[in-house]
Order: structure tokens, then C-alpha cells, then sequence
């Protein structure tokens, strides 16, 4: 996710830029920058790569006088979502004039329209972003009062922001605003410090002002006026911050992978944001590449990856069959490279990669690509390898996720291959009627998982229960078979108990000798196509003495009284579900990991990105 740090009091506020950016890293990105006010002028210095990278940009620019006198300044970390992660892209950007400077979190919906009719008021951009439109739409509008400048400008976005902007015309000040991107403000002592982040801030104060949607900011050395984007006065309370840096850097919450659950609905909204179709029932992903005709005349979907990503893809597998009526298999990516695979110019490949840097994956695309393969990545980190040598596909728009276990990149895998499948149903058999009904659930998504979020104390409660067995077993069918693949690997990989998911029908065929009295069996028994079935499996099991948590449909009762615990899941169409389900055993496996006192963020033997066959 970017990172945004604004400062303006003592001297050298490039050296409290650096350090705000260096308390956001975390965040992952990929590029990063400041701009300075140094008398009537805006001087600017970037870096693709780290921090580091842009520290020692600066000391190549500037000595150290210049340095002691600079009081003003913004910064920016950049998580590529508009052009690829190079120093040209990276933020600050500044207006047409070069007295403007900009930096921003967030997406504009509507750059493209904004940019044309600038470039048609004769201006000329040098980036691929749509951050750099805005900056020059806020010059655009200055008619000499900045902060109405940005208010005019914002009135035209479509999207979300959170920013701050400072000009060399109107010194002493930097404007801030937000909707839809945090920003929090900190008026310390002589000083005054804005961020996306409470991290950044708590090295000069603990007392902070989050602004929320539409609010504006005008922040001096003396401290902060806020109005609504119709310049009316609002009253924001000041917050104490009690955590600690450290904790501050996981947004308060006690790991990355706690944190990177309760942002699923933030991540899946952007994931979705203008990709549906909600006239024709159909998705639109310009990056799949594929006219209609293209699309009508492939005659099967491989999807490969690995891990969690593997698990994406075998839901994949499900919508693309149900859904467009094509052949769809996915397969293990390492397996694929080295088995010869019958592959030809009639068959879409799919890499799925939230890294993008998975080596058995991107070998995968390599052979895929020599075979004459129609090949497209489905990846998180914007402009990694398997992005750039599959040149098309369709970026998740997850934010970073930095911790090893992987979750909110899962749902929004899932969310993005559902539209996938729908844009490629739409172009075959399926009608407008039931691509709308199906448009309008992957709308709802971010709702959906946020009402089991909501139930995380009852789920932490019932984990409780199930932090002593050596064993458990997730089991499911249909589209939550690899639900139950999902929620096997989650809980192994951070609590170190041995789980293994099943297809429900599979348990009798061998692994059912393995239960004993007390046994965790996790049942994937929502109400969809088989669940009666998967309820038969539940009493085979329990007639053995097994331990059954049930996650079931909400209201469904007689499913529920079947299990020894449940968690109810909203209703949806039964591929949508498979998302809220899988929230659950994303919160039951953390609270289990927890309560074993496990290292949840960094598993031992397990890396982020396995860069190595
Ligand atoms: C999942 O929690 C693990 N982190 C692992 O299985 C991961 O999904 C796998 O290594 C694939 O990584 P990728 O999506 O970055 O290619």
C-alpha cells in the first residue's frame, strides 16, 4: 500500500521526510520520493527501488545547508498501480506550471477523461499515473487560494484519494484530504506531521486527527483547519495514540496477517471497483487482452500456481466449467513445467501469482508461452516478472501482503477469476438475467466477508476448543473442496498442527481410519449444490467420535444442529460463497495459531515469495 508523509515546522524536514517513509516501508512498495519548498521554488528528488535508494538521492542533489534550511516537504512510498515502478512514475508529481507538487494513495477512476480534456487545455503529462492528472487538475484550478484549488479539483474525481499538496506560491501550508485512503494528522510541538499512517507520526506526537471521506485539511506549524470539500468547518476530535511504533505499523493490529483479514473488504472493493458490468451481467478487465471473438473461439482454461494460489485457481477451475461451459484444469505449476504438457494456441493459461515472482510458476509461463499457449497472469505486485513476461492479465489490487500466509490476495484471486469467467460466460451461453444476478453477488463481496469479520470474537472463542489436537481434518465439495485445500493449508502453516483438506466423499476411501474421539473435522457445509451429501460425511464422521465445526449458511438451521460447533456464513451464489467461508478459516486458523503462541507472520521454513524451484 503507498505511503504518504507530510511535514512542515523545524529545520531540516527532508531528514523527517526519510524517517516517516522509513516507518511506512512495511507497507511494501516499490518506488518513492519528496518534494521541498526551498524559498519560492519546489525542489523534487525520486528513487525507484527503496528508501535507501532515495536517501541517497538526496545527498546527491543537496549539501547539507540546504538540508538545515528547509522546513516544508511531502513524501511518498509507491505500491504500482498505474504504470509500472520506475522514478518517472514515482510521486511527487507537480502541475503544468512546476508550483504545484502532489503526492496520493489511491485510484482515480475517471484519470483517463481528466487527462484528455488537460491535454486538450495544451497540457503535457510525463508519467503513466493517474495521480500526475490530478496534480495538474488541482494547477488547472488555481486561481490563487490553493486550498479552494483542491477542493474545485476533487469535486471532479472519480475514485478514491487520500493526499497532500503543497505550492511554492503559498509557502507555510500543506493541504490535505482523503476519501477512501487514510490520512492522519499530528500537530506536535512547533511542528505538524500528516501521514496515511499513525506509524510515521508517533516519532513526533501522540495526539493525532484522522479526517474521514471528503474532509480537507489546511495544515501550518501552528496546527489544523478542517472543512468539507464545500469549505464548511467540520470538528474532528483529537486522538491519543497509545501503541506502539511497532504496533503501530500493523494498524494496531498484534500481526500483519490479522490486519491483512480485516482489510479484505477494502482490498476485494478494489479489486472489484469498475470491473463489473452491472447493465450487461458482464465484468470488464482490459487487461485480459481478448476481443470476444478471441474468447469465443478458446476451447480450454489452465490455471496454474501454487500454494494458496493453487487453491485460487481450482475454485477457478469450478467457474470457468459452471459458468462459460468450457474445459478448465488447473494444475501444480512445478508439475506442469516438467510434464510435457498438451498445450495449444486454442488453450488460455492462466498464472496465477500473487508475488509474481514464484519461480515453478514463472517457468510454468515460460512453457506455456512455447507452446503457443494464449497466456495471462492474474498477480498482486504490479510489474513483477510473471506480470511482465505474460504482458498481459489482470492485477489483483490487494495492497501488499506481507504476511507469509496468505489471505486477503486468496479472496481477491478468487473475486477477480468469478469475473474472469463471467466476462468469458457472457461471450457463450450464459444469459444476461443470470450474469446480472451474479454480477450483483461479486458486487456485494466486501459486505459479505465484513459480516464474518464482525463475528471474529465468537470464532476466537470457539478456537479455543481446537489448540490441543495434533490432527484435524477440512472437508468439502464442490467449490469448497478447495475451500477446505485453503483452510488446511492456513491452519498447518502458522499453528503447525497437521491438517489435511479432503473432498468430502474421500474421507471413507482411506483417511477416515485416522479418527479418533475428539478429532477436529472442519465441514465446509454451506447451503449449496451437495450439501446434503456433505452432511451424510459429517455423521460418518462424528459416529466415529470426531469433533465437527461446521461453517454453514446463515439461518440454516438444521445444517448447524449437525455440528458439534458452526459459524454461519451470509448466502450467495455458491461460487461467491466460497469466499466468506474461507474469512472464517482465516480467523479460526490465526486464533488457533495464537492461542499456541506461534510466530503467525513469518511461519518457520516458510518464505513469502519462493523464488526457487
Ligand atoms: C500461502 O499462504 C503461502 N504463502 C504459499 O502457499 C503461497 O501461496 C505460494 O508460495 C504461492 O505464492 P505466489 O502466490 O506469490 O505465487
Amino acid at each position: 500500500m503507498c505511503g504518504i508523509v507530510g511535514y512542515i515546522g523545524k529545520a531540516n524536514a527532508p531528514s523527517a521526510l526519510i524517517r516517516g517513509l522509513r516507518r511506512l516501508e512495511y507497507r511494501g512498495y516499490d518506488s518513492a520520493g519528496l518534494a521541498v519548498l526551498d524559498g519560492g521554488r519546489i525542489e523534487v528528488a525520486k528513487a525507484a527501488g527503496k528508501v535507501s535508494s532515495l536517501q541517497d538521492r538526496t545527498r546527491e542533489l543537496w549539501d547539507q545547508d540546504f538540508f538545515n534550511r528547509i522546513t516544508t516537504g511531502i513524501a511518498h512510498t509507491r505500491w504500482a498501480t498505474h504504470g509500472p515502478p520506475t522514478e518517472v512514475n514515482a510521486h511527487p508529481h507537480l502541475d503544468q506550471s512546476g508550483d504545484i507538487a502532489l503526492v496520493h494513495n489511491g485510484i482515480i477512476e475517471n484519470y483517463r477523461n481528466l487527462r484528455s480534456r488537460l491535454e486538450a487545455k495544451g497540457h503535457h503529462f510525463h508519467s503513466e499515473t493517474d495521480t500526475e492528472v490530478l496534480a495538474h487538475l488541482i494547477g488547472d484550478c488555481d486561481k490563487g487560494d490553493l486550498f479552494q484549488a483542491v477542493c474545485d479539483a476533487l469535486h471532479q474525481v472519480e475514485g478514491t484519494f487520500g493526499i497532500a499538496v503543497l505550492s511554492s506560491r503559498e509557502p507555510g501550508k500543506i493541504i490535505a484530504a482523503r476519501r477512501g485512503s487514510p490520512i492522519v494528522i499530528g500537530v506536535g510541538d512547533g511542528e505538524s506531521i500528516i501521514s496515511s499512517d499513525a506509524s510515521a507520526i508517533l516519532a513526533h506526537t501522540q495526539r493525532v486527527i484522522y479526517l474521514d471521506d471528503n474532509d480537507i485539511a489546511l495544515v501550518t506549524i501552528d496546527g489544523v483547519d478542517i472543512r468539507d470539500l464545500n469549505n464548511v468547518p467540520v470538528t474532528r476530535e483529537v486522538a491519543e495514540l497509545t501503541m506502539s511504533e511497532s504496533a503501530a505499523e500493523k494498524g494496531g493490529f498484534e500481526h500483519f496477517m490479522l490486519k491483512e483479514i480485516h482489510e479484505q473488504s477494502e482490498a476485494l472493493s478494489n479489486a472489484i471497483r469498475g470491473r463489473l458490468d452491472l447493465e450487461a451481467g458482464s465484468s470488464v478487465l482490459a487487461g485480459m487482452g481478448t476481443s470476444p471473438r478471441d474468447l469465443a473461439e478458446l476451447t480450454r482454461v489452465v490455471l496454474i500456481g501454487c500454494g494458496t494460489s493453487l487453491h485460487a485457481g481450482l475454485v477457478g477451475e469450478y467457474a470457468f466449467e459452471d459458468l462459460a461451459d468450457i474445459h478448465a484444469e488447473v494444475q501444480q505449476a512445478a508439475e506442469f513445467r516438467y510434464r510435457n504438457p498438451i498445450i495449444g494456441n486454442c488453450d488460455l493459461v492462466i498464472a496465477i501469482s500473487q508475488s509474481g515472482e514464484t519461480a515453478d510458476t514463472l517457468a510454468a509461463v515460460r512453457e506455456a508461452k512455447q507452446k503457443g499457449a494464449f497466456v495471462m497472469s492474474l498477480c498482486n505486485v504490479v510489474g513483477s516478472t510473471i506480470a511482465r513476461e505474460t504482458g498481459r492479465g489482470v492485477y489483483l489490487h490487494a495492497g501488499p501482503e506481507i504476511s507469509v500466509a496468505s489471505t486477503k490476495a486468496f479472496t481477491c484471486q478468487v473475486a477477480v477469476l468469478l469475473m474472469m469467467a463471467l466476462r468469458l460466460a457472457r461471450g457463450r451461453r450464459l444469459s444476461r438475467e443470470d450474469g446480472l444476478a451474479l454480477a450483483k453477488d461479486i458486487s456485494a463481496i466486501p459486505q459479505l466477508v465484513q459480516k464474518v469479520i464482525q463475528q471474529e470474537a465468537h470464532i476466537a472463542e470457539l478456537a479455543k476448543d481446537y489448540t490441543k489436537n495434533d490432527h484435524a481434518f477440512f472437508i468439502g465439495r464442490g467449490p469448497m473442496y478447495p475451500v477446505a485445500l485453503e483452510g488446511a493449508l492456513k491452519l498447518k502453516e502458522i499453528s503447525y498442527i497437521h491438517a489435511e483438506g479432503y473432498h468430502a466423499a474421500e474421507l471413507k476411501h482411506g483417511p477416515i481410519a485416522l479418527l479418533e474421539k475428539g478429532t477436529p473435522v472442519i465441514a465446509l457445509a454451506c447451503d449449496i449444490p451437495g450439501k446434503d451429501k456433505t452432511i451424510g460425511n459429517v455423521e460418518e464422521c462424528r459416529a466415529r467420535g470426531a469433533r465437527i465445526l461446521g461453517i454453514v449458511t446463515e439461518g440454516d438451521q438444521e445444517a448447524a444442529d449437525c455440528m458439534d460447533d458452526y459459524i454461519m456464513v451470509p448466502r450467495c451464489h455458491p461460487l461467491v460463497a466460497t469466499i466468506p467461508a474461507v474469512v472464517a478459516l482465516q480467523l479460526f486458523s490465526y486464533h488457533v495459531a495464537r492461542l499456541r503462541g506461534c510466530e503467525i507472520d513469518q511461519p518457520r521454513n516458510l518464505a513469502k515469495s519462493v523464488t526457487v524451484e
